[in-house]
């Protein structure tokens, strides 16, 4: 029996308009196992990134169940939560958010801080992860001296030094020209494989999502599976 890393049954999300109240998730359920990958898609502003950040214990559902490796982490204290958070999941957004006085590798290290992890093994697993993405000789560059494919290669490897069961993203290709977008999806799947996490991937990159085992479409609030490419 594959290990379920994340169970999310009947997520509701709604938020408080002028207009009313924005029913913006109408009842989502999700499992995903260790190993497996999912992609969602849908529509601007059909509520993807809403679903990613309740999915990521960053935003709360108005209704609904999460359980994160059999624990339903809003019940823990924000303090517990945050320290949850940063042992289990791992993030990749569209903007690669990494700090700009800090090099590629001290920017991949920031997790294993808070974490309080063994410093000189998290260096090493940093500086392995960053050769494998083919940063080897760019670890001591600064953000300002990476290119854009490079910068999202260290946050995807900044998003896996504390080896997070579950990893989310959202677009993380979103803002590289295809051809670059190509080598990072590459190198962002197969990493994942490798560690064996739970990856949900975001994305309008229909070349990324089929890639993924599994495809949904958010749309109306609801999310659903979509049925399996016809093989040429
Ligand atoms: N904090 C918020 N307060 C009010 N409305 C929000 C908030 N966050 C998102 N929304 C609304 O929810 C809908 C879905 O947004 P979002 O999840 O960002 O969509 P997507 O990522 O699919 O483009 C949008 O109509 C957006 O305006
Ligand atoms: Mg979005």
């Amino acid at each position: 029996m594959p290990s379920i890393v994340l169970d999310a049954q009947a997520i509701v999300r709604e938020f408080a308009g002028p207009a009313g109240t924005l029913r913006v998730l109408d009842g989502v359920s999700l499992e995903v196992a260790a190993g497996d990958s999912v992609a969602v898609t849908g529509p601007s502003g059909s509520g993807k990134s809403t679903l990613l950040h309740i999915l990521g214990t960053l935003d709360r559902p108005t209704e609904g169940k999460l359980r994160i490796l059999d624990q339903d982490p809003f019940e823990l204290g924000q303090r517990d939560l945050a320290r949850f958070r940063n042992r289990h999941i791992g993030f990749v957004f569209q903007e690669h958010y990494l700090l700009p006085q800090c090099t590629a590798l001290e920017n991949v290290l920031v997790p294993t801080i808070v974490s309080g992890g063994q410093g000189g093994s998290f260096r090493e697993r940093a500086t392995s992860l960053l050769r494998r993405v083919g940063l080897g000789e760019r670890m001591d560059h600064l953000p300002a001296e990476l290119s854009g494919g490079e910068r999202q290669r260290v946050a995807i490897v900044r998003a896996l030094v504390n080896r997070p069961e579950l990893v989310l993203a959202d677009e993380p290709t979103g803002n590289l020209d295809p051809d670059t977008a190509d080598d990072v999806a590459d190198l962002f799947i197969e990493l994942c494989r490798d560690e064996r996490v739970a990856l949900i991937v975001v994305t309008h990159n229909l070349d990324l999502a089929a890639r993924m085992n599994r495809c949904f479409r958010l749309q109306g609030g609801k999310l659903n599976e979509c049925p399996p490419q016809p093989t040429a």
